[in-house]
């Protein structure tokens, strides 16, 4: 049974960017977002999902490749696990714009991507895409082209997917019986410690640890035998997965991190009532310190139009009454209005100038990247604020 631990009230659909018109703004769609802990499995997810056929539709917005970090980190993991596990055939489920499977012989890669605007990118550049949701069917149809698979690979969708059962069952089919499945997600012992509560949103429908999805990955017939930390999304973890019968055998690093989510708590629903506990108080010191920053006349903006900040913004309420606007260097994100509070999004050449006296990180999981680009936003005496992992200023190159 999952006990709700958390609610971040009502928050519309993470990535859905609002098109300014000279008419009011279309009626947006608003859930309740609230958060759950299941003791069965260890499973930490939202108490109800939404559709994803209103979620990743040809209007996708994220782009992978937009980040410098973004693309560094995909190239290494893609040769580090070519080195490892030397798959003739890799599979990416979730190949967004390509930024994965680019560092792949062509005719040794299969994308899956149910985008469309995003499948085309890949498609266009002659990779062989499926622009389909991924499940037991398309897994079936996969294998009457392709041999099995010794490589899957999937990072920040797994967790996106409601039917995790279907999910798994379907990756077993098309895996290989030496293969490998390696997710990579955001971490919940991370999330957790850090504060960082808007990694939920709509399309994380799951915040995973190795607890649970040791566990969940069990009723496919799978096993988990591995995992590696990883810095990118603000803290995540890999898990690397196999038949229920390969060869491979638990490592070290599964048995540490085992027994460090455990002595951290991650199997007990008090954990998650304590993080709720900060999570309100860190909201009200947002909300204090926009409000102090606001009465001294100052000018905020916000830095990063990210699917994060949407959860932050409509949980504060910190909309146009604080925040003068959004700056972004994704193209199809400038000039629309962030979804709920409808704060302008423009490019950093045309907003982030000398006017901007306090820049809210949006894009807090990129916080090194982005001060490093934007010493001279420091120096001329430019300061941005953070919620993670605490509500702080930060007003020095390192
Ligand atoms: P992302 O990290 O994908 O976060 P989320 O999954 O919460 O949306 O998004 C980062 C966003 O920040 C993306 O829209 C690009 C933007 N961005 C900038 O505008 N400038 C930058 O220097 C960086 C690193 C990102």
């Amino acid at each position: 049974m999952k006990k709700k631990f958390l609610d971040l009230g009502m928050q519309p659909i993470a990535n859905s960017f609002v098109k300014k018109t000279k008419k009011k703004v279309k009626k947006e769609f608003f859930y309740n977002l609230k958060i759950g802990y299941n003791e069965k499995n260890h499973l930490v997810s939202l108490m109800k999902h939404v559709n994803p056929k209103i979620q990743y539709t040809d209007k996708y917005a994220h782009r992978a490749s937009e980040s410098k970090t973004m693309r560094e980190a995909f190239q290494k993991v893609a040769n580090k696990l070519k080195n490892r596990f030397k798959p003739s055939l890799t599979m990416e489920i979730g190949s967004n714009d390509g930024v994965f499977i680019k560092n792949f012989d062509k005719k040794k890669i299969v994308a899956i991507e149910p985008c469309k605007n995003l499948a085309k990118i890949t498609k266009s550049k002659n990779f062989n895409t499926y622009a389909e949701f991924w499940n037991r069917k398309l897994a079936k149809k996969i294998l009457k082209k392709e041999k099995k698979i010794d490589l899957i690979f999937s990072a920040n969708t797994i967790s996106h997917i409601p039917d995790l059962k279907e999910t798994f069952d379907a990756i077993e089919i098309v895996l290989s019986s030496k293969g490998v499945l390696v997710i990579e997600d955001p971490y919940l012992k991370t999330v957790i410690k850090s504060n960082s509560y808007d990694q939920f949103y709509d399309e994380h429908v799951y915040v995973f640890s190795l607890l649970s999805i040791s566990k969940v990955v069990e009723d496919s017939k799978l096993r988990l035998f591995d995992c590696e930390k990883s810095e990118t999304h603000g803290g995540s973890m890999k898990y690397f997965i196999c038949k229920k019968n390969s060869k491979y055998k638990n490592t070290i690093r599964y048995k540490k991190l085992m027994k460090s989510e455990i002595n951290f708590g991650l199997n007990k629903l008090k954990t998650y009532k304590n993080f709720s506990f900060r999570v309100k108080q860190s909201k009200i010191k947002l909300i204090n310190l926009l409000k102090k920053l606001k009465n001294k006349n100052k000018k905020i903006i916000s830095y990063g139009a990210t699917y994060k900040s949407t959860t932050v913004f409509n949980y504060c309420k910190v909309g146009k009454n604080y925040l003068d606007y959004v700056v972004d260097t994704t193209k199809n994100k400038q000039g629309k209005l962030t979804p709920g509070q409808h704060i302008p999004i423009i490019s950093p050449e045309k907003g982030f100038n000398s006017s901007v006296d306090y820049a809210f990180l949006g894009a807090w999981n990129f916080k090194k990247e982005i001060i490093n680009k934007e010493k001279e936003f420091i120096k001329r005496g430019g300061k941005f604020i953070t919620h993670v992992p605490k509500v702080m200023i930060i007003d020095k190159l390192k």
